[in-house]
C-alpha cells in the first residue's frame, strides 16, 4: 500500500471520523467567504492610507503596528490565539488530530514598500486567515497541526521568515529600514524580543509545507486572461548598499578637470549596471532604486554618494557572476575621475524552487474549481522562498491588473482574490492528506 492509499484509508477509517466529524462530509464543497476576505482587504487599507489611494505601511511604522493590532483582532474572531514570537512574526497555530506531524503553515506578509499598494501581502494574509475562520465554522480539523504566520518586514528583506529559517547574518539586525529604526529596533517596537531571535529558528523538516498565496505583481495572468499561477520557483534577490567616494570641493572654483565628483560616478554607474544586465540573454534584472549625493547642496561638489544595488535571477550563480562584471566595471568608472566604490551587502533572499508535490497540489485544487492555471516563475521575492529551506513549499498567484504593483494602482479583482482563497483552502486539505 503507498502513503496515499494509506493515508485515505485513515482518514476514511471510523477512528478518523470520530475525530473529524464533518471534514470528510464538508470538504468538497467548502468555500471561502469572499466577501469577508475582500472587506478585511479595505479595512486594512486604512493602515498607513496614503493620498494616492495606496498604503505607506513600511514595517515597524505606527500604521504597521496598528495595522498587526487590527489583524490580530481578525484572527481571534476566526478562532484562532495568535501570538508575537521573538522575532515579530504573528503566528496562530491550530490544532490538528496527530500532534505529532510538523505543522503544515501558510500566510503572508502585511507591511508594504513606501507609497505601495493593498494587495502585495495582505491577500495571502487575510485569506490565510480566511481559510482557518472557514474551517472553524465547518468543524474541519486537520490532521497536522496548522500555522497561520505573518511575516513581519518582508519587504526589507524577508527578515521574519529568515529569523525562522536561521539565515540572518551578523549585523544585519543593525540595517535601518524603511521606518528609520534598525530591525532590531522596529523587531521590539512590533511586540518581539531581538535577543532572543535564536529561540525562533526552525531547521529543515521542522515543518511539513508552507503555502503562501499572493498577487503575481506582473502582467501574464492578466494579459493572458488566466486565472490562478502556479509558481515553479522564485528569484534570488542580492542587494548591496555601494559608496562612491570622491573629494567634496567648491563648485564655483574647482574646474571641470579636477573634480572628483561621486555623483557623476553614481550616475555613470547606473546607466553601466542596466547596460551590463540588459547584455546578458535571461529574464535576470537590476535596479539602482535609491540615491543619496552628499553633503547634498547645489553648490558642493559631491564627495560622496551611497546608492542601493539589487540584482535578480532564478539562478544565484548568475547574479554573482553580473556582481563580479559590475564590480569590475566600476572601478573603471572610478579611475576615470579617482573615485572608489564600495559595498556592503545588505540582505540575499536565495532562488528557491517549488516542491513538485505541491505544485500539484495547487494546480489540482485550481482544476477542481474550474480555473485556469500557468506554471510561471516568480520574479518578485517571498517569504515562501525562505520556508523552501525548511520544507515543500507551493506558492499560489492571481491576476494583478495591469501588473502593476509596488504602486497604489496596484489592484487585484474580488472575484480572483476569492478564487485564490479557494485555491488556498483546497491545496491545504489536500496537502494534509499527502504530505508527510
Ligand atoms: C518583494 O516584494 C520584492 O520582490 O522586493
Ligand atoms: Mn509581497
Ligand atoms: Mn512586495
Amino acid at each position: 500500500m503507498n502513503r496515499r492509499d494509506f493515508t485515505s484509508m485513515t482518514l476514511g477509517g471510523l477512528a478518523g471520523m470520530a475525530l473529524r466529524p464533518r471534514v470528510a462530509l464538508a470538504q468538497g464543497d467548502l468555500k471561502v467567504n469572499g466577501n469577508r476576505i475582500n472587506a478585511h482587504i479595505k479595512a486594512l487599507s486604512e493602515f498607513g492610507k496614503n493620498p494616492e489611494g495606496g498604503v505607506s505601511r513600511v514595517a515597524y511604522s505606527d500604521a504597521d503596528r496598528a495595522g498587526r493590532a487590527a489583524v490580530m483582532e481578525w484572527m481571534k474572531a476566526a478562532k484562532l490565539d495568535p501570538v508575537i514570537d521573538a522575532a515579530g512574526n504573528i503566528i496562530a497555530r491550530r490544532a490538528g488530530t496527530e500532534p505529532s506531524r510538523k505543522p503544515l503553515l501558510f500566510g503572508s506578509h502585511i507591511d508594504s514598500v513606501p507609497n505601495g499598494g493593498n494587495y502585495d501581502g495582505d491577500v495571502g494574509t487575510l485569506s490565510a486567515i480566511e481559510v482557518a475562520q472557514t474551517f472553524a465554522e465547518h468543524n474541519v480539523v486537520t490532521r497536522h497541526p496548522l500555522e497561520i504566520v505573518i511575516w513581519q518586514n518582508e519587504e526589507g528583506g524577508l527578515f521574519g521568515s529568515r529569523a525562522v529559517s536561521g539565515q540572518i547574518k551578523p549585523g544585519e539586525l543593525q540595517t535601518v529600514s524603511n521606518s528609520g529604526k534598525t530591525v532590531e529596533q522596529g523587531i521590539a517596537f512590533i511586540g518581539g524580543d531581538p535577543s532572543k531571535l535564536d529561540t525562533v529558528k526552525r531547521k529543515k523538516g521542522d515543518i511539513a509545507g508552507y503555502f503562501e498565496l499572493h498577487i503575481e505583481q506582473g502582467g501574464i495572468l492578466d494579459k493572458n486572461n488566466e486565472n490562478i499561477g502556479v509558481v515553479e520557483g522564485i528569484v534570488g534577490i542580492k542587494q548591496w548598499e555601494v559608496t562612491v567616494t570622491g573629494f567634496q570641493n567648491h563648485a564655483g572654483t574647482t574646474a571641470m578637470a579636477d573634480r572628483h565628483d561621486a555623483l557623476l560616478s553614481a550616475a555613470r554607474f547606473v546607466e553601466m549596471v542596466n547596460r551590463v544586465v540588459r547584455s546578458i540573454s535571461g529574464r535576470q534584472v537590476g535596479t539602482v532604486g535609491r540615491i543619496q549625493a552628499f553633503p547634498g547642496a547645489p553648490n558642493v561638489i559631491p564627495g560622496k554618494v551611497v546608492c542601493s544595488l539589487e540584482l535578480r535571477d532564478l539562478d544565484d550563480s548568475k547574479i554573482d557572476s553580473m556582481f563580479a562584471r559590475i564590480k569590475r566595471e566600476a572601478k573603471a568608472i572610478g579611475d576615470l575621475n579617482q573615485t572608489t566604490f564600495a559595498y556592503t551587502e545588505l540582505h540575499t533572499n536565495v532562488a528557491a524552487p517549488s516542491d513538485a508535490r505541491m505544485r500539484k497540489i495547487i494546480s489540482d485544487a485550481a482544476a477542481g474549481l474550474g480555473l485556469t492555471r500557468r506554471l510561471m516563475p516568480s520574479g518578485a521575492g517571498h517569504d515562501a522562498q525562505a520556508m523552501a529551506t525548511l520544507g515543500p513549499m507551493g506558492m499560489i498567484f492571481i491576476p494583478s491588473v495591469g501588473g502593476i504593483s509596488h504602486a497604489p494602482k496596484e489592484f487585484s479583482r474580488p472575484a480572483d482574490i476569492t478564487n485564490g482563497a479557494n485555491v488556498l483552502l483546497r491545496s491545504v486539505l489536500a496537502a494534509d492528506k499527502l504530505l508527510d
